[in-house]
């Protein structure tokens, strides 16, 4: 009996222009375009495992080792399903074909990072969900058309079907047909831009993105400007600015949109917080650092950004990485790496023997 298998990985992608805001949340679509950068895969990822076998008795799917509920209707169930049907298809044109859309799958899931933390963990999983069944079905589709799956997982998932610089289109179509992610361009053509994560926090988010987005769309007259006057534009400069390896102007657009995007949180009410004391901190350091450098007839050496949670991603050349570490570290020193001279907390510590 062959086994069918496939396990697929996908990174976390950080937005640039963030997304924000449903116009549809049964198809999960944005009331406006995003812009973001998929990280590395050795960095940030979820690998996920997907088989299908005729002795399973229904969907199963486990995140970490833990089995999740793949709910009726729920955005789980509607990416399996989405995919079967694509499977169908192929099945339809080839008789030859096994028919694996009939048997039940089980899906494991596995994150290297702390879930739900502000770190975009349900970019990459539902992106590794989407890609490990379109690997097991063996689907000929582009990554944009199965961006428009993963959008139905989790909006920002549709970016981390590719590498690089992804921007997300909003489109027009009440269907969602349009509503997909495309390549701005590849990681190799911008190499030297990296990106530095720093944990503030990996609690769970107080305020989930589903949540908080519904009540911003609800309450804020801030994003119905941001939608119709500010993205649009900054969408246009952006990717501009990426084709062009212009840092300068991809760092002051990141920074202004992420600036929005909290200042849309605080124009909800009840008002959202996801950045904390720390994380302001950071934004301080930052532009300071950019600060002196524009005085010293310099340009910006790096972007901040944020997404619902306090954690801040610094987007910067390789070349200013060092001097930002080193600056980080100065304002929040690491605490000073446990010593256990006597091996009392070893694996021959005490009550071990
Ligand atoms: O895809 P969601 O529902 O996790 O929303 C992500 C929203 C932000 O991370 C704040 C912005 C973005 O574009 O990724």
């Amino acid at each position: 009996m062959p086994v069918y298998q496939a396990t697929v990985s996908a990174p976390v992608n950080i937005a640039c222009i963030k997304y924000w805001g449903k116009r549809d949340t049964k198809l999960i679509l944005p009331t406006n375009s995003s812009l973001s950068v998929t990280l590395d895969q050795d960095h940030l990822r979820s690998t996920t495992t997907s088989r299908a076998d005729p002795s399973f008795e229904k969907d199963r799917l486990w995140l970490n080792g833990k089995e999740e509920v793949i709910a009726h209707g729920g955005r789980m169930a509607t990416c399996i399903s989405e995919l079967k049907r694509l499977r169908r298809e192929v099945e339809e044109n080839n008789a030859a074909e096994p028919k694996l859309s009939a048997f039940a799958v089980h899906i494991s899931s596995l994150n290297n990072f702390p879930t739900a933390a502000g770190l975009a963990s349900s970019a990459s999983g539902f992106a590794a969900l989407v890609a490990s069944l379109a690997a097991l079905y063996q689907l000929p589709a582009s990554p944009s058309t199965l961006s428009l799956i993963a959008r139905q997982g989790s909006g920002s998932a549709c970016r981390s079907l590719f590498g690089g610089y992804v921007a997300w289109q909003e489109g027009t179509a009440p269907d969602g047909s349009d509503s997909l992610a495309v390549e701005v361009a590849p990681r190799e053509h911008w190499p030297s831009l990296h990106a530095l994560i720093c944990v503030v926090s990996d609690d769970k988010k107080g305020t989930s993105s589903t949540s908080g987005m519904q009540r911003t769309v609800e309450t804020s007259p801030l994003l119905q400007h941001r939608i119709k006057h500010v993205v649009p534009e900054r969408m246009r400069i952006i990717s501009d600015a990426i084709r062009a390896r212009d840092f300068d102007t991809f760092a002051r657009v990141t920074m202004q949109d992420s600036n929005q995007f909290h200042a849309v949180a605080l124009d909800t009410d009840p008002p959202i917080f996801y950045m904390n004391d720390v994380s302001r901190t950071i934004i301080a350091i930052i532009t300071e650092y950019n600060r002196v450098s524009v005085a010293a007839g310099g340009k910006l050496k790096a972007a901040y950004t944020y997404d619902a949670g306090p954690n801040a991603v610094i987007y910067a050349p390789e070349e200013n990485l060092k001097e930002i570490v080193e600056l980080i570290v100065n304002y929040f020193p690491q605490p000073a790496p446990f010593k256990d001279p006597f091996g009392l907390f070893g694996s021959a510590g005490v009550g071990e023997g």
